[in-house]
């Protein structure tokens, strides 16, 4: 009957008036421990196996150990810590031997999730070793660097030079407008040195540049001597195309203006430049020719670097190769550009870049050059 009997023994106001308050607390007391012990350590073996199984299924991190550990030890929502709350009801001369029991499974669990959480501290850094493994004994990657394209380095070494010289650098134009290309630079419409230049129109009036001496008109037009510069990237193109010509190739336009500026002047400093590119022993020639904006116009030669002069495959049997085309500035050109001709002379030069790459790198075909054939790229490493 004890088993029914109310928690709230030892009340004077017992629902069993007839029977002494005594006896009725031991019957009750003695009924109520009964259950309750059991009911109690049933529950402590309970919670015990809960965590036991928890640990075992469902810790599989750090993060699922702690929920775990909430679950039970949280003091407000863990299964352990109601536990506690629940001593309020109990009789007070049990609550010793319960609160030993919980404080038990209390501690039992601190020191399982401790070991929980070490494990998985353990589990957590070994999967990190294995994740950043690196095998120190594999071969390494071999990680392919490029260099310049040979035009590239030819550019970059006679911006060197000329900068050395005291140059500035100024931009040339892909696209440009038949006065700028031509008519300002004293070729006019049925000028025949038009033909020599046979071009892409992209309309009457546009076309892609075929040379660079644009270069000159528009930096005329933007400074007053002295004037002293090389133009670049100088992309140009002509409808030609065989072995030593292309429809896109490369020049490098040059421009001083000054007072008295003479071919001496042009003389010295292509002597100079050809010597840094293409060795201290070569020399150089002037031959006459004809450009519309340059009066005198010449073709510069420079002595044969490959035979030194005495006649091979590659001048010939001449002993010169030809170079570049210059002169000085035709006076219609400058005051074409609100430049006092008078006062003021110029000479021009324009360098062909992938020609001077081919001379120097020994490259007998232009079309080697643009087919990015990484085995004849890799041969020429000239910066
Ligand atoms: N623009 C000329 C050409 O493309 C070269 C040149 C430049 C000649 C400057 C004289 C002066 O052939």
């Amino acid at each position: 009957m004890g088993l029914f009997f109310s928690v709230k023994y030892g009340n004077e106001n017992s629902i069993f008036p007839g029977r002494a308050a005594g006896s009725q607390r031991r019957q009750g007391i003695c009924g109520i421990l009964m259950q309750e012990d059991m009911e109690m350590s049933d529950r402590l073996a309970n919670i015990r196996q809960e965590i036991l199984d928890g640990i075992k299924e469902r810790a599989n991190s750090r993060a699922e150990a702690f929920e775990l550990r909430k679950q039970f030890l949280d003091s407000k929502t863990g299964k352990i810590g109601q536990l506690m709350k629940e001593m309020k009801s109990i009789a007070p001369e049990e609550r010793a031997g319960f609160g030993k029991s919980v404080n038990e499974l209390k501690e039992w669990a601190q020191q399982r999730f401790m070991e929980l959480d070490e494990k998985m501290k353990e589990r957590e850094l070994q999967r990190r070793y294995e994740s950043e493994r690196i095998d120190v004994t594999m071969p390494a990657r071999n990680v392919e660097t490029g260099n310049l394209h040979p035009v590239t380095q030819i550019r970059n070494q006679l911006m060197d030079i000329f900068v050395g010289m005291g140059f500035e650098v100024a931009q040339t134009r892909e696209i440009e407008n038949d006065y700028y290309n031509f008519e300002a630079l004293n070729i006019p419409k049925d000028h025949p040195a038009r033909d020599m230049q046979d071009t892409f129109y992209l309309s009457p009036e546009f076309l892609l540049a075929t040379q660079t001496s644009a270069a000159q008109i528009h930096t005329m037009e933007k400074k007053k001597p002295p004037i002293k510069i090389v133009a670049a990237p100088g992309k140009v193109f002509r409808s030609d195309d065989d072995a030593t010509h292309s429809p896109m190739f490369h020049q490098m336009e040059g421009l001083v203006v000054d007072r008295k500026i003479t071919l001496c002047d042009l003389k010295g400093m292509l002597e100079l430049f050809v010597k840094k590119i293409f060795g201290e022993d070569t020399t150089t020639r002037l031959r006459p020719s004809y450009f519309p904006f340059t009066e005198p116009s010449v073709e510069v030669d420079v002595s044969c670097f490959s035979c030194g002069g005495k006649g091979c495959k590659l001048c010939k049997g001449t002993g010169w190769i030809e170079l570049l085309g210059a002169g000085i500035v035709n006076k219609k050109v400058p005051e074409n550009c609100g430049i006092d001709s008078e006062q003021y002379s110029g000479l021009a030069f324009g360098i062909g870049l992938d020609r001077t790459a081919m001379l120097k790198y020994g490259i007998n075909n232009v079309k080697l050059l643009f087919e990015s054939d990484l085995r004849v790229l890799r041969q020429i490493d000239d910066n």
